[in-house]
């Protein structure tokens, strides 16, 4: 048997669906504070964290995203907008990676083999925008979870025109790259069903 907490956790997994229309109650600020460290606190390759999280909150700037992302209502009616975005430059420059390694205090001989197959690493990747961008995902998803689990809803965006986001939100993207974003708020209307491929089907055992 689930204990309670599995429960609660399993019901916030059904509660959660992209959510099209939000009303206009907006989301207590220190509520909003966790869903964002839920996105901080998610692992990532190498725990590069090559993420930031912008938040709009300005009326007019939800106003002006909106036809770049195929006018859909979740841009303009949600509490808050989290664009996510992937920092693409910063992952491949050397005082990062060594930083981002040299905080967790390990002995010299350690970092530099750290430091020597990360570098290996990031050298043979296909793309870096593409493995930094998948990083963002899993924030997006434990961000989006731990809304569900304090009743609070969200939409995955990533129906936009992504140049003309950029240049809205003035990304300099030799340095960051849009992702993609997550509206948050309450839900006007109930949610559809839900439809998922059989456990079955997705999940095997070996
Ligand atoms: C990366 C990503 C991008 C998405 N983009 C959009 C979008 O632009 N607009 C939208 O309404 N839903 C979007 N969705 C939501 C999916 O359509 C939705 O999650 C899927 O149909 C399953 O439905 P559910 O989330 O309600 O369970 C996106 C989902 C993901 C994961």
């Amino acid at each position: 048997m689930p204990n309670v907490d599995q429960k609660t956790l399993t019901d916030s997994l059904h509660f959660r669906h992209a959510c099209k229309l939000f009303n206009d109650r907006k989301i207590p600020s220190e509520e909003l504070r966790f869903i964002l460290e839920a996105g901080r606190l998610s692992p990532s390759s190498f725990g590069m964290e090559p993420w930031n999280f912008i938040v709009v909150q300005s009326d007019g700037l939800k106003e002006r995203l909106r036809p770049a992302c195929w006018n859909q209502a979740q841009i303009t009616t949600c509490s808050d907008l989290i664009v996510i975005t992937a920092r693409v430059e910063e992952v491949a420059q050397k005082p990062y990676y060594s930083a981002m390694f040299g905080r967790r205090g390990l002995p010299q001989e350690a970092l530099e083999r750290y430091l020597g197959v990360y570098q290996n690493y990031i050298d043979h990747l296909e793309s870096i925008p593409l493995w930094a961008s998948s990083q963002c995902y899993i924030a997006a998803a434990n961000m989006m979870s731990y809304a569900a689990l304090t009743g609070i809803d969200s939409c995955p965006i990533e129906g936009f025109e992504r140049e003309k986001v950029e240049e809205i939100l003035e990304l300099d993207t030799s340095k960051e790259r849009l992702v993609m974003m997550v509206a948050l708020g309450y839900r006007v209307n109930e949610q559809t069903p839900k439809y998922r491929l059989d456990f079955e089907k997705v999940v095997s055992f070996r």
